[in-house]
């Protein structure tokens, strides 16, 4: 059994569908070896992939940044998402795709004629439950140690995952990073500021991941007439917010209600959390009533 996982799913590897625990790479995949590869989390809600165009379109920008070939077009991405759903009955899921440089000879140089390895998996979606919603959650913070291509959703995580650990060893579940005495990201979600109304986001650029939700909230906040500010944070004022939230494919988006131990702004979610919570739970309603 694999630790976590439950069952055993169909997932595609390669071309085919096949029970997760048959799914092999060779040792000498580039992904094991080198971190070489490129992946994208979509969630699915009533079996629909929410916002995949944009996920699609960041999976072609993460292939062009590390040149590895799309091995598919717009439309052979959408049906392989498709398939993936079918091989799960929940209704919510989140889709998992990695794209690696294949296998060859070791070497760092990209190999001449490798074949990129590709695989997929759609597991059930735990979104976060109510008490995560409604009481928030505690973060830590720690500097931002990663390399300087955040922007590049690349399977090369380890800076991320031992930013991630640092939370869960302090009981909290997200680390905010700071590089340079200015906010990034967290090490797996986009983390937004509130100040006297004004929602406030790091700018786009090489430094953080744009998530998806990041042009989500954008709209979210649009609409809501939610003035909001793309740039340079320093941590003083992270520490100073009425509010802090942080967003994710698997997170949603959390209102963050206490940092390294103290609380942020009142110590509970804001009103500006409670808005654009009402905006994604109605995007995610309208688009799980186009089921059937
Ligand atoms: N991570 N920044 C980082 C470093 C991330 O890893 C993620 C998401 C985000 C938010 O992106 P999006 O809104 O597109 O999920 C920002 C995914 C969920 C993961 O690695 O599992």
């Amino acid at each position: 059994m694999i630790p976590g996982m439950s069952g055993d799913p169909q997932v595609y590897l390669n071309g085919e569908f096949t029970p997760l625990s048959q799914a092999k790479v060779s040792v000498l995949d580039r992904g094991f070896i080198f971190g070489d590869g490129i992946y994208e989390v979509v969630p699915v809600y009533g079996r629909k992939p929410f916002r995949m165009g944009h996920h699609l379109a960041r999976l072609r920008r993460s292939l062009e940044a590390v040149r590895i070939a799309n091995p598919h077009d717009q439309a052979g991405w959408e049906d392989l998402v498709g398939k993936l759903i079918a091989t799960s009955d929940a209704p919510d899921q989140i889709v998992y795709l990695q794209v690696t440089r294949g296998v060859a000879r070791r070497d760092h140089a990209f190999p001449a004629d490798a074949v990129p390895t590709v695989f997929g998996m759609a597991t059930p979606f735990a979104w976060p439950g109510a008490e995560l919603r409604e009481q928030g959650v505690r973060a830590v913070s720690m500097p931002d140690e990663r390399w300087l291509h955040c922007e590049i959703k690349s399977t090369s995580l380890l800076g991320n995952v031992l930013a991630r650990q640092f939370a869960v060893d302090r009981d909290a579940v997200e680390t905010v990073m700071f590089r340079d005495g200015f906010l990034s990201e967290g090490s797996s979600s986009n983390v937004w500021v509130v100040k006297n109304g004004v929602l406030v986001a790091p700018e786009r650029n090489h430094l953080i991941l744009e998530g998806i939700r990041y042009g989500f909230i954008q709209e979210m906040a649009a609409a809501r007439g939610i003035p909001l500010e793309m740039r340079k944070i320093a941590q003083a004022e992270v520490e100073a917010a009425d509010e802090l939230m942080l967003s994710s494919a698997t997170k949603e988006i959390l209102p963050i209600v206490s940092l390294d131990g103290k609380p942020v702004g009142a110590g509970r979610p804001g009103p500006v959390y409670a808005q654009l919570r009402q905006s994604y739970d109605e995007a995610i309603a309208a688009l799980a009533r186009r089921v059937g």
